[in-house]
């Protein structure tokens, strides 16, 4: 084991996990002895994820993840256990016992420090003689040698070796270079490599941590591709991370703008909206969004003005909106992109965009507008009605009847006619919220299939049992004192192995609590695990309860035997056996 038990164990007091969710996701307390809030690791509008202070564990009913303190944090942070495990020890100022290195960690590390010395090499070949052309490209771009500096921007040599050599020399193998996606293998299959990244400017992708996690060079000319940005590595991952996020983490401005180009990004930076991030090169994902929710409620998307750069901003919005980020959209009218529109027009111009930009319902509503004909009076009622159902979402009176009015007005009908539908609208989204709050509330007892497939059930009457079996085991150790089940009798492996964990834990008196287990099980074992402990019996009848349980799992497991085995003569032979002690108590 990398940790030892006595350090985990205070790992876990010194974090408490209300305190460690809440500064990812607003709880509140509402009935009972949980505090609930919105998920993080799924979209949704209502609260299904709850956190329990007794058990020290979370738990969504909606997407089923939850598990201990150090799982909530590998889930969202993105780390594996180890370095979960660290996290949490710095936040209580715990010292981290001297531990065998994990191997993925210390790869992880080494190819972190081979992207920062790539860095380096290629912030110094900007300021030596080679760099003269991508000199006079950043000044032909009007960035600024402090945003050279800020961004840490760099020259990729004319070269097909340089970085290698270079690296080489300070001690990397071939392999790390590649897999670290800095170099790139020889076609002729000589085992020779040559530098991914040649003649480019360089922007260094760098983490929230502050990490050089990938690039991302620039041609210098019309050339193509423009960009080429790093592969996935063991450290860089596209759709979860953003470009510049480190710099705008900082940002004073209370929102986050979001644009296409790293240009647009640096330019933005330089007119002062140091709160600008792109994403790498792909449409925003799911993953990005939550990333930025939490550092910011609000969001100004900054896309290009083409039809893609609307499209794309379409697509953002409703990513946004799920997670309850406000969203604005500016249009770049007479530029192309706001690197364009700032040299254009100037900064004070892009400052009026920002403060009179479109919220995203004025923006939606426009949208709208355009999908409809509104001369004909078909296409003011359809209109009207997709309107109606938008506003309707809004949580604001006053916002709602602001835009009804607005609607009103685009279609040439009364605002209140407008408002009134909106208010239909929204009693019925109100009950069907309901509806489907008291639903979660009535469903958990029943079984439910995990949401990792391969960890579902073959045999859902066993695996009633064998979960029951799991929680009594997990509230009362005690009872499995003299008692041989094993978990190699259970119908699912996953359970049956869950199972022999805490009882071989239980038995050497070790702790039961879900973040002890976090190192041998994956997060959605985890998960599974909480479902379980989450929905408690009655323990009153927990003898009864337990004969019950493992009868059902051994006359299963012999019927499972019996029709896998051409030897049924002898299974039954076996199973009259066990009938007969059961009967006669041997
Ligand atoms: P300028 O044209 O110089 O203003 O470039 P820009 O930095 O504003 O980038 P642009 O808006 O053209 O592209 C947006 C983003 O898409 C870039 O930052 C890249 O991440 C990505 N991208 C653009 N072109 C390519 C390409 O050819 N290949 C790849 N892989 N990504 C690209
Ligand atoms: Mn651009």
């Amino acid at each position: 084991m990398a940790f030892p038990e006595s350090f985990l164990q205070e790992l876990c007091d010194r974090n408490d996990i209300a305190e460690v969710v809440s500064s990812y996701v607003r709880l509140t307390k509402r009935s009972g002895a949980n505090l609930f809030g919105l998920c993080p690791f799924h979209s949704e509008k209502t609260p299904s994820f709850s956190v329990s202070q007794d058990k020290q564990i979370y738990h969504c009913f909606g997407c089923g993840k939850g598990g201990g303190v150090i799982n909530f944090i590998m889930e969202i942070e993105n780390l594996s256990y180890p370095d979960a495990v660290r996290h949490l020890a710095r936040r209580a100022g715990l010292a981290i016992p001297e531990e065998e290195r994990d191997e993925n960690h210390s790869k992880r590390e080494r190819m972190l420090e081979i992207n920062r010395q790539a860095a380096r090499f290629f912030y110094d070949r900007l300021r030596s003689e080679e760099g003269q052309t991508a000199r006079d490209y950043i000044e032909r771009r009007e960035i600024s040698p402090s945003m050279v500096k800020t961004f840490g921007l760099g020259f990729a040599p004319d070269s097909w070796d340089s970085l290698c050599n270079y690296l080489m020399k300070k001690g990397c193998t071939k392999p790390e270079l590649l897999s670290a996606g800095l170099a790139r293998a020889s076609k002729k299959g000589d085992g020779g490599i040559y530098d991914t990244f040649r003649n480019r400017l360089m922007f260094p992708v760098i983490d929230v941590r502050g990490s050089v996690i990938g690039f991302s060079g620039r041609i210098l000319d019309d050339g193509e591709p423009k960009y080429m940005n790093s592969p996935e590595t063991l450290v860089f991952n596209k759709s979860r991370n953003l470009f510049a996020l480190n710099l705008a983490k900082k940002s004073k401005k209370g929102y986050i703008i979001l644009s296409e180009g790293n240009i647009d990004v640096v330019a933005l930076h330089q007119a002062g909206f140091d709160c600008a991030v792109a994403s790498l090169g792909t449409s925003l994902t799911p993953e990005q969004a939550r990333l930025i929710s939490r550092y910011t409620r609000e969001v100004v998307i900054a896309y290009d003005g083409d039809t893609a750069g609307q499209k794309a901003a379409q697509r953002g919005i409703d990513i946004l909106e799920k997670l309850d980020v406000k969203v604005r959209v500016l249009r770049l009218e007479g530029a192309k992109d706001p690197d364009d529109y700032i040299k254009k027009f100037g900064k004070a111009a892009f400052e009026n965009l920002l403060a009179q930009s479109e919220n995203h319902i004025e923006y939606r509503l426009l949208e709208l507008s355009s999908k409809h004909n509104l001369e004909t009076d078909e296409g003011r009622v359809s209109f009207l009605k997709d309107a109606a159902e938008l506003i309707a979402r809004l949580s604001g009176a006053v916002e709602r009847e602001v835009y009804a009015h607005k609607a009103g007005d685009m279609a040439k009908v009364s605002g209140e006619a407008v408002l009134s539908e909106v208010v239909r609208f929204r009693k019925r989204l109100i009950a069907e919220a309901r509806k489907k709050r008291d639903r979660q509330v009535q469903s958990p007892v029943k079984i439910v299939q995990p949401k990792e497939r391969s960890l579902r059930f073959e045999n859902t009457h066993s695996a009633v049992a064998e979960r029951g079996l799991i929680c009594l085991l997990y509230y009362e150790p005690s009872l499995f004192n003299k008692l041989e089940v094993k978990g190699e009798d259970f119908s699912s492996p996953i359970l049956g192995r869950l199972f022999d964990e805490l009882k071989l834990r239980a038995g050497r008196g070790l702790g039961l609590s879900l973040s002890l287990l976090a190192e041998s099980f994956s997060n959605e074992e985890i998960s599974l695990l909480t479902d379980i402990v989450q929905q408690p019996q009655e323990l009153s009848n927990a003898e009864k309860a337990l004969s019950d349980y493992i009868n059902i799992i051994k006359t299963e497991k012999l019927a499972r035997q019996q029709k896998d085995s051409s030897h049924g003569d002898e299974l039954l032979a076996v199973r009259d056996e066990m009938l007969r002690r059961k009967r006669y108590g041997g």
